[in-house]
């Protein structure tokens, strides 16, 4: 076991990232902290409490009052309020409101508080879009993962369509296209490689090839 390692995964939506991550710590023995399901929990609950995604006030008040869970169990439950919404964050309408969920500078502010916390209790892959910019500063490895907008787009797609939702591949590479946008041009901690981070472009790349070289990289 390696204590303490930081390995920060950042990218844009299909990249590989939580696929990765998940193996890499697994191998290296650390916890594994989805930073994008803690957003995707914030913008659940403000869907389900009928608030305008919008209303800028209302979601970052909301994001203050909610607690949000990740456990380290194999499953990777996660839980807002007590309550287990693993299923339900990954919804097509939480992925379309959770980018202007994550814009909001109260919502980052708690949220990045809680992925401090979780690094602070042992060594993590971290992956989400700000890890290596802004969350972890000092990682020893950060990694940045792309891959060309149709093969993300069909990734997902391949994923949504296994597990049982009736989605076109237009559509998922629409709502895709959009998020990074909002991502990658919001003012506070947008979407980009940190200065010190290795780019690897994962296009026709097997996940088992990445997650050996990332292995590889961090000593395991
Ligand atoms: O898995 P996928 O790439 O679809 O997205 P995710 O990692 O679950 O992240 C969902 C959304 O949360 C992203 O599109 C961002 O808007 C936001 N997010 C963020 O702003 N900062 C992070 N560190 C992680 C996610
Ligand atoms: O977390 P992120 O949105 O970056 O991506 P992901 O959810 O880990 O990966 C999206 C989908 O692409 C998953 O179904 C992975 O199994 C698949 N994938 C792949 O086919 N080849 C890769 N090299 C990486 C991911």
């Amino acid at each position: 076991p390696l204590p303490k390692l930081q390995i920060a995964l950042d990218g844009p939506a299909g990249a590989g990232k939580s696929t990765i991550a998940k193996i890499v710590a697994q191998q290296l023995h650390l916890f594994y902290v989805d930073t994008g399901a803690m957003y995707r929990a914030i913008a659940y609950k403000a869907l389900s409490s009928g608030a305008p995604i919008d209303d800028e006030a209302k979601v970052s008040q909301i994001a203050k009052n909610t607690e949000v869970v990740l456990d380290h169990s194999e499953e990777q439950r996660v839980w807002c309020d007590g309550r287990d919404v693993t299923q339900e964050i990954r919804s097509l309408e939480v992925s379309r409101a959770v980018s202007v969920v994550a814009a909001y500078p109260e919502v980052r502010k708690r949220l990045v508080e809680l992925q401090r916390l979780e690094a602070e209790r042992g060594g993590v892959v971290m992956d989400g879009r700000d890890i290596g910019t802004y969350v972890l500063p000092e990682a020893d490895f950060k990694i940045f993962l792309t891959a060309t907008h149709e093969e993300r787009a069909k990734r997902r797609w391949l994923e949504l369509r296994r597990a049982g939702k009736d989605v076109s591949l237009e559509e998922v590479a629409r709502d895709m296209a959009e998020r990074d946008r909002v991502d990658m041009e919001r003012a506070i901690s947008p979407l980009k490689p940190a200065q010190d981070a290795i780019i690897m472009d994962t296009t026709g790349l097997s996940i088992q090839e990445l997650v050996a070289k990332i292995v590889e990289l961090a000593g395991g």
